[in-house]
């Protein structure tokens, strides 16, 4: 092995859950960070807040990870990598209903590219972002790993089952390589300085972004997609789970595979806090933190939308050492925060 200090190699740096885990990796270990990152819907910006926070300064290599030709140049200017971890992918459920065929080739091509070079240059260690949306609409709650999936409810969803199983299999295939599948819930709020958080090209679908730019006028007042379920106040229920956590969980991730922790080649774990939080109660939360009212209306159903779902953590904590810091109102607060710095701006 080369003395040179290891790399890790993180796909879609730029992004949301990207640019917080490059936090966590540049403050907690001594790897360097080479991100790769085309800025299909992010933002080279990107860097410069992960440098007022860390005072480091990451590498970008900006190319499309399904081109391979491209990928594997890129790949031959970084000296020493021995891990991947694997963001980069489109994840608008909605769109993925309307072109399906973009996210199946996006989601996947990138993910068999990645494999092919990791196999070529011997990279062992890989962490891939999957999602609760994989296990679909389920009858028993919390979900455990083990839960099976039911049909996946979008095209998105799908790409993150065939994901898995296209790492599953080849993992199988060689033994050598460790992948640890990450199943992340519903990831909310910014960095608590509030000086990093989600900035997509897209406009919100998600509920937190929809909240904080709805309250300083950006976008329209919220609608809550319904009253009506079979939930203790009838709207939907989820896990949302504060993104540092989660940026949390991949660099102990990392370090599992890397010092040879695992049971078996593949893990897999649920990040999420484990409890459930109705958009009701998630509203209660905005309003207590920011010290306002929120203007909202009760709407229709969302089609797609799964009536409830809440994560069984306690792999990720037996296993990994994770444990979730921040709270509900933590998550409010720091995506506030994060919006009163941005201003206006979407
Ligand atoms: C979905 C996916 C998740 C994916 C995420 C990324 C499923 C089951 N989940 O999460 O895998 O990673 O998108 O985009 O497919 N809500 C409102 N009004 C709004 C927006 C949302 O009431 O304007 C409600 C929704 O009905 C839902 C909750 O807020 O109950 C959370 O919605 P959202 O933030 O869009 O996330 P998911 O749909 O849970």
């Amino acid at each position: 092995m080369s003395n040179q200090t290891p790399t890790i190699i993180v796909t879609g740096g730029a992004g949301y859950i990207g640019s917080h885990t490059i936090i966590e990796l540049l403050q907690q270990t001594d790897y360097i960070i080479v991100s790769i990152d085309n800025f299909s819907n992010s933002n080279a910006d990107t860097f410069d807040r992960i440098e007022s926070i860390t005072g480091k300064r990451v590498k970008n290599l900006n190319v499309d990870i399904c081109n391979l030709e491209a990928l594997e140049l890129a790949f031959g200017t970084i000296k020493n990598p021995i891990g991947i971890i694997h963001f980069a992918a489109f994840k608008a459920v909605g769109d993925s209903v309307n072109m399906p065929l973009t996210y199946y080739h996006n989601n996947l091509e990138s993910l068999i590219n990645l494999l092919k070079i990791s196999e070529k240059l011997q990279i062992k260690n890989f962490i891939f972002s999957s999602s609760c949306s994989v296990y679909g609409n389920v009858d028993k709650l919390p979900v455990t790993e083990d839960t099976p999936f039911s049909k996946a409810e979008s095209p998105y969803a799908h790409t993150k089952q065939i994901g898995e199983d296209i790492l599953i299999n080849y993992v199988k295939s060689n033994p050598a390589f460790k992948a640890v599948l990450l199943r992340y819930f519903n990831p909310v709020g910014a960095h608590n300085s509030g000086l990093n958080g989600e900035l997509s090209k897209d406009k919100p679908n998600n509920l937190v972004p929809f909240i904080t730019q709805s309250a300083v006028g950006i976008l329209p007042p919220l609608t809550v997609f319904g009253d009506d379920y079979d939930t203790r106040d009838g709207s939907c229920i989820r896990d949302y789970i504060h993104v540092s956590d989660i940026a949390d969980a991949h660099v102990k991730a990392m370090n599992y595979v890397i010092n040879d922790n695992q049971k078996t080649n593949t893990s897999i774990f649920n990040l999420g806090t484990g409890n459930g939080v109705t958009v009701f109660e998630a509203i209660q939360s905005f309003e207590k933190v920011s010290e306002q009212k929120l203007n909202y209306k009760v709407g229709e159903r969302r089609a797609g939308d799964v009536i409830k779902i809440y994560a069984n953590n306690n792999l990720a904590k037996q296993e990994l050492g994770w444990d979730p810091k921040n709270g509900l109102d933590e998550m409010m607060l720091s995506a506030w925060k994060w919006q009163l710095n941005l201003g206006k701006q979407k």
